[in-house]
């Protein structure tokens, strides 16, 4: 294993605190919140993890922006900025399913440079520098060797505003289903991520997602081997519009299907 920079080490570090405070929670939820609508819901732990996070970040590096998923940004004039899921999978959390996450990037001028993605339930840490590879509790992980979409095991998710682009995406569900192995809905994005990362998936695809979602599961794919962009191959938009991860080798397959016609509403 590479020697960790001062900044992975950290961001790994608070990543277990907060997911200590996630499992006190788990299984004990009292409370749900309700945000833009009854699906899009926020528990105590999403708030008392944010917070952690929040506080730790800012006493280390005072000078650093950072954005986090229920606070205001926080925005300085630095080249560091902090992207923050506190707990990415709410929904599996509220309903005791162990399959969400704490999800910490850093970028550098707008570049992540690292990525921490910390699942408290299975205690599995994927965390990546970049140039520097990918790991799970310090194993280096790949991605897979799958060569056609036949062959394959996908991931996606689906948005919580049920507009016409929601209803649509169901046929392109059923586009992908036909040609693969299958397609899951695990609804914790950056685990998806990571799931592309070690292998376990072959591709992810999702749209309307937000920075915190992808930021540090992007890296863990790349440095893994893997390949993120936009649907149509360009450069993945960071705010999560929509993203496409693959192991590469599939990339071009995925793109074929996200860039007809009938899917151009997604644009
Ligand atoms: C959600 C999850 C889910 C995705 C949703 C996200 P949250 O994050 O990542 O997989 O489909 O769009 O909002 O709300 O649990 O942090
Ligand atoms: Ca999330
Ligand atoms: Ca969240």
């Amino acid at each position: 294993m590479n020697k960790l920079s001062e900044y992975t080490k950290f961001a790994i570090d608070i990543a277990k605190k907060a997911g200590l405070i996630q499992m006190s929670y788990f299984g004990n939820i009292t409370e749900i919140k309700k945000k833009s609508n009854h699906i899009d819901i926020l528990t105590e732990a999403d708030t008392q993890s944010e917070t952690l996070i929040l506080d730790k970040i800012s006493q280390k590096y005072p000078s650093h922006s950072i954005i986090t998923e229920e606070s205001n940004n926080i925005l300085k004039d630095s080249e560091y900025k902090w992207i923050i899921d506190p707990l990415d999978g709410t929904t599996n959390f509220t309903h005791n399913l162990p399959i969400f996450a704490v999800s910490i990037a850093l970028l550098k001028n707008d570049k992540v440079i690292l990525g921490v993605v910390y699942n408290p339930a299975a205690d599995k840490c994927f965390y990546a520098e970049i140039n520097k590879g990918s790991y799970l509790n310090n194993k280096k992980i790949h991605t897979s060797s799958s060569t056609t979409l036949s062959d394959t095991l996908l991931a996606t998710g689906f948005p919580y505003l049920h507009d016409d682009r929601y209803d649509l995406s169901f046929k392109l569900f059923k586009e992908f289903y036909d040609k693969t192995r299958g397609i899951r809905r695990l609804g914790a994005a950056a685990l998806d991520l990571c799931f592309v990362a070690m292998g376990r998936f072959d591709g992810f695809y999702e749209f309307e997602l937000n920075s915190w979602d992808i930021a540090a599961g992007s890296l863990i794919v790349k440095e893994a081997g893997g390949l993120v962009t936009d649907w149509d191959g360009k450069e993945v938009p960071l705010n999560g519009k929509r993203i496409l991860a693959s192991n590469k080798k599939i990339h071009k397959e995925m793109i074929n299907i996200l860039t007809k016609n009938k899917y151009k509403i997604f644009y």
